[in-house]
C-alpha cells in the first residue's frame, strides 16, 4: 500500500484493501506479537467532533502496538477557541506525532489538512464527506461474514448525511458488490456520490422499502439518522424513527443475514436483534482495533 495519507474510500484499490485486511486478520490472530512494533511512536489525535469508537479504538491500536497517543483534547478546551485555524493546528501538532487522525465537522477538511503536514494524515470523518478507516473495519466485517463473492448489500438510513454510507459504496464497487440503497426520498444517495458510483461502474439500485430487497441481501447495512448535520430541526423530526427494524423484521430475509451498523445506535435496530445471529455490529465496533493497527502499522512501516 503506497499513500502518504488515508483521506478517501476512493483512493484504495482491490489489492490496499485486502493488503489491510489480511494484515488486520494477522494482528487479531496473534495480538501478542504485535506489541512492540510501534514502541515509542506517538499517533496525534485531533477530534474536532465527538466520537467514541475511532478515537478510542486507535488509541487502542497504538498502545497494543507499544505506543501512545496526544491528544488535542475537546475543541473548547484547545486554541481552537482562540481562533486557530485548522491548517496552523495540524502543522503544529505534526510536529508531537508520527501520524495525525483528524475529525472534523467540514467536508473536505481533511484533504486540505493533509496539504500542511508531512506526516501520514488518517481521516477520522470529514462531515458529511468521507470516513475510511470506517469503511475498512466494515469490509472487514463483510469478508469475515460473508465474503465478497457475489456480494449483494443494502445500505439503510441516512444515505444524504451519512460519511461511512459515502465511503462504504466506493470501496464496495472496488469489490464488485451489488448495492441497494434504502432510504426516504428525502435522504437519498446526494447526487454527487450517486454520480462518482456510476463513473466507477458501480451496480446501484434505490428503494423506499426494503421490504422489496431484503429477501435477495447478504447483508443489511443500518444507519443512524445525522441529526446534527440537519439544517433544520424540523426535517429532522420528519423522518426520525422511519426505516427501523426488529426480529420480526427480519424474518422476511435469508437466515444467513448479516446485520451491520457504524454505531452509535438510536433507535434504528431494535434490542431484540442484538442476540440474534444476524447481529455483527458489536463484533464490528471491536475489529476497528485490529484494522487500525494494521494501518497504522502500514503507514508507520518505517519505524519499525
Ligand atoms: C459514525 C460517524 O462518526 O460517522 N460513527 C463511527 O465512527 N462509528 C457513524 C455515526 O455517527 O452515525
Amino acid at each position: 500500500m503506497d499513500h502518504d495519507h488515508i483521506i478517501s474510500a476512493k483512493q484504495l484499490s482491490r489489492g490496499d484493501i485486502e493488503t489491510v485486511l489480511d494484515h488486520a486478520a494477522e494482528a487479531a490472530a496473534d495480538p501478542a506479537a504485535w506489541a512492540d512494533r510501534h514502541e515509542n511512536a506517538l499517533l496525534g489525535l485531533c477530534f474536532f467532533e465527538p466520537s467514541t469508537r475511532t478515537k478510542m479504538s486507535f488509541t487502542a491500536a497504538i498502545k497494543r502496538m507499544g505506543g501512545d497517543v496526544v491528544d488535542m483534547g475537546t475543541v473548547e478546551s484547545s486554541s481552537v477557541t482562540k481562533g486557530e485555524s485548522l491548517a496552523d493546528t495540524v502543522r503544529v501538532v505534526q510536529g508531537y506525532a508520527d501520524a495525525l487522525v483528524l475529525r472534523h465537522p467540514s467536508e473536505g477538511s481533511a484533504k486540505m489538512a493533509s496539504e500542511y503536514v508531512d506526516v501520514p494524515l488518517i481521516n477520522g470523518g470529514d462531515g458529511a464527506g468521507q470516513h475510511p478507516t470506517q469503511t475498512l473495519l466494515d469490509l472487514y466485517t463483510i469478508r469475515e461474514n460473508a465474503g465478497f463473492d457475489d456480494l449483494t448489500i443494502g445500505i439503510m438510513g441516512d444515505l444524504k448525511y451519512g460519511r461511512t454510507v459515502h465511503s462504504l459504496a466506493h470501496a464496495l464497487t472496488t469489490v464488485d458488490a451489488r448495492q441497494h440503497f434504502i432510504s426516504p426520498e428525502s435522504l437519498k444517495l446526494p447526487r454527487s456520490v450517486r454520480y462518482d458510483l456510476h463513473e466507477e461502474g458501480a451496480s446501484i439500485r434505490e428503494h423506499t422499502d426494503l421490504g422489496a430487497v431484503l429477501p435477495e441481501l447478504d447483508v443489511l447495512y443500518v444507519t443512524r439518522i445525522q441529526r446534527e448535520r440537519f439544517p433544520d430541526e424540523n426535517e429532522y423530526r420528519a423522518v426520525a424513527g422511519q426505516y427501523q427494524i426488529d426480529a420480526a423484521t427480519l424474518e422476511a430475509g435469508p437466515d444467513d443475514l448479516t446485520v451491520m451498523h457504524p454505531l452509535p445506535r438510536v433507535d434504528e435496530i431494535a434490542h431484540d436483534i442484538d442476540d440474534t445471529d444476524y447481529a455483527r455490529y458489536f463484533q464490528q465496533a471491536h475489529n476497528g482495533v485490529p484494522v487500525r493497527m494494521a494501518l497504522l502499522d502500514l503507514l508507520l512501516g518505517e519505524s519499525r
